[in-house]
């Protein structure tokens, strides 16, 4: 892994900044106290977050059943995620939070709307009726393809209030890859809107719904929020619209009791095989893990807007848009559309006019911003900021001093952090009371926080040193499966090493000890912060009737991080050109949807291969990038294969 030796030579250092740390909820002294118990006691320290920042019906009686690969988290505690993240702040010492914004949201064309906790509360109720009028019961599925609109919201809480676990499908998927996931969590109502607003126009969502419901009768009801108005096919005795049911229903609505370890939700993720994941979270532990990451990273306090910029459809928006930042009680900010819509500045704007606190987004929204120029941010009165965050692919320390400079204004904390779909929360992060910051360096494990640097044949590095990022003691946000296919589970985090977490990044950790996330060391891409598996791309472009062969491979791209490079070798007699180049990025775009469309094709007539078969992606990926192909290619089964494929790209 020559990436991950190369140190990058970062000499600026940032202290906490001590106006920040006077008031932060974690000090540096509650950050030393935390970071002993968490290491010499990792069980001791969760029990005591989950303790004070969850709230539960029934206590606990054990903290930790762990029979590897499979972990049990607070054994015998009945909790709900919905009266954590609602109830609770209408009640007793928190009762004034009723008529406090809980979601701020900002629709695309400019309209706003605020819910109290209040409001939310009876929002949730009247859906999670609908829910239960529709059929909906403890432990059902049900599927949500929405636009960033408040009811997405609403409807994942109110999944959560009856223990019907959800599963979120981003909004930009195609019909394909909603139905294979409705299918594979066998979904039984599916939550959509006529259509959601993008770059200014109405784009459709319902129709999506309708062609992956064809030919399956697993789904009873689709509910159909109206966002955009327009004309809508409603299918008799099936669809509904969201406002006539709500309508009808009571707003009154007890939170089921629910057992630590029940299903909550269920999120689909890229692997290295065409077939996405179906990540399983439950509700004691992640709760406790999403919140007390929430008030310890972004500091969250009653004053704060916080606005985290991910869509609902990934991990980030259901962690930090959602549930940790409103079990915390704060106010979070919900935005539906792009971030250059109707002007650059469009992001500037909103943190401007709401007053944003705490700002939470990906190194690749901050390099496009970059590009456009600073003088869109320096429009704005950003001084309400406090503390910035950032997420999903390394960052780059210049993009990182940039976002410091001009976002932050010199005075803002920035928090990296790393973490994944399956690990429900953060694991490597600086505390900005407590942690000296590096550019480019997510710095250090969170409390109770076991994560080390792997050699390949499984032993610990000493610093500085690189290698393989795993985590060897189970946390309580850590999936608990993928859904119906535990061997898959077993394979890809629990094969590498014994009884430990394999991340599937590759990491360097300086002479500190800071850690340097370098990126997915499998087939796994990195695409504006969002994984995609070259399989899938791949299986994709070969259901295309004119290719016989493809190989995908991502290549640095300054903006997106990295972009997809396709491979394709068309089927003899079939034309390689341009209406080929447009059908094939249609074709994916259809099949998954615009996120894993190629960036650029390129036809072959055959691709590099080992003797035994296999792609040489190692070869392909230095092509992709313009690199000479230098590794060893004494397995290549056809040199002129290679020399061929250099050739197309003249
Ligand atoms: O490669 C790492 C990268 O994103 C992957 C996880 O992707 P996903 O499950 O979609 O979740 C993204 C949001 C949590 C990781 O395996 N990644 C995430 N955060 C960082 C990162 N790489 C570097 N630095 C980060 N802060």
């Amino acid at each position: 892994m020559p990436d991950i030796e190369s140190l990058l030579k970062e000499k600026r250092i940032f202290k906490p900044n001590s106006d920040f740390a006077r008031q932060a909820n974690w000090n540096k002294k509650t950050v030393r106290e935390y970071r002993a118990l968490g290491a010499k006691n990792p069980q001791r320290f969760w029990a005591k977050m989950a303790r004070e920042n969850v709230s539960w019906f029934t206590p606990f009686k054990k903290v930790l059943d762990w029979k590897p690969p499979f972990a049990k988290w607070f054994i015998g505690g009945k909790l709900n995620v919905s009266y954590n993240c609602l109830d609770r702040h209408l009640e007793g010492e928190n009762a004034w939070r009723r008529n406090k914004a809980a979601i701020i949201w900002e629709g695309e064309p400019g309209d706003t709307r605020t819910l109290t906790f209040g409001d939310l509360h009876r929002e949730v109720c009247k859906f999670a009726n609908v829910l239960k009028a529709r059929g909906v019961k403890k432990g059902d599925r049900v599927a949500l393809y929405m636009p960033m609109i408040p009811e997405l919201a609403i409807a994942v809480l109110a999944c959560t209030r009856i223990g019907a676990p959800h599963s979120v499908v981003f909004g930009g998927f195609s019909a394909e890859a909603l139905r294979d996931r409705i299918d594979d969590a066998g979904a039984k109502l599916v939550v959509t809107a006529d259509g959601g607003y993008r770059r200014g126009s109405p784009h459709a969502l319902k129709p999506a719904v309708d062609e992956a419901l064809e030919g399956t009768d697993i789904v009873g009801s689709v509910v159909v929020v109206e966002r955009t108005g327009q004309a809508t096919k409603m299918k008799a005795g099936r669809d509904f619209w969201w406002h006539d049911l709500m309508d009808e229903a009571s707003a009154v609505c007890a939170p089921a009791k629910l057992d630590a370890e029940h299903p909550l939700f269920i999120l689909y993720t890229s692997g290295t095989t065409g077939k996405p994941k179906g990540i399983l979270h439950t509700t004691g532990g992640y709760l406790t893990h999403v919140t007390t990451t929430s008030k310890a990273i972004f500091d969250l306090k009653d004053e704060d807007t916080y606005w985290c910029t991910a869509d609902i459809g990934w991990i980030t928006g259901h962690s930090y848009v959602i549930y940790g930042p409103l079990a915390c009680g704060a106010t979070t900010l919900m935005y539906e559309g792009v971030p250059t819509y109707p002007a650059p500045d469009r992001l500037w704007d909103i943190i401007e006019r709401h007053r944003v606190t705490i700002f939470y987004t990906a190194p690749t929204a901050i390099r496009t911003f970059i590009r456009l120029g600073d003088e869109h941010p320096k429009k704005h009165d950003m001084s309400s900021l406090r503390l910035l965050g950032t997420v999903g692919e390394p960052i780059n320390p210049e993009a990182w001093m940039w976002y410091h400079r001009v976002i932050g204004g010199k005075r803002c904390p920035i928090v990296d952090t790393w973490w994944q779909t399956e690990t429900g929360g953060i694991l490597i992060t600086p505390l900005p009371a407590a942690v000296d910051t590096v550019p480019g360096s997510a710095t250090l494990p969170f409390p109770g926080i076991d994560a080390e640097v792997y050699t390949e044949e499984g032993d610990p590095t000493t610093p500085p040193a690189g290698g393989y990022l795993v985590i060897r003691k189970p946390w309580p946000g850590m999936l608990r499966g993928i859904w119906g296919d535990s061997a898959r589970f077993k394979e890809t985090y629990w094969s590498q090493y014994d009884n430990t977490y394999f991340a599937g990044d590759g990491a360097h950790r300086d002479k500190r000890g800071y850690f340097w996330i370098m990126g997915r060391i499998d087939d796994v891409m990195n695409i504006s912060g969002h994984r995609i598996g070259t399989m899938e791309v791949e299986s994709a472009l070969v259901s295309h009737a004119d290719v016989a062969e493809a190989a995908v491979v991502g290549r640095p791209d300054e903006i997106t991080g990295t972009a997809i490079v396709a491979f394709v070798t068309p089927k003899s007699g079939v034309e390689a050109g341009g209406d080929l180049n447009a059908a094939l990025r249609m074709h994916v775009t259809k099949q998954i949807g615009a996120i894993a469309k190629p960036a650029e094709i390129r036809f072959t007539d055959a691709l590099p291969k080992t003797r035994s078969g296999k792609i040489m992606r190692r070869l392909l990926r230095d092509i992709a990038g313009g690199k000479e192909a230098m590794g060893d290619t004494s397995t290549l089964e056809d040199y002129s294969v290679l020399a061929r494929l250099r050739e197309s790209d003249e």
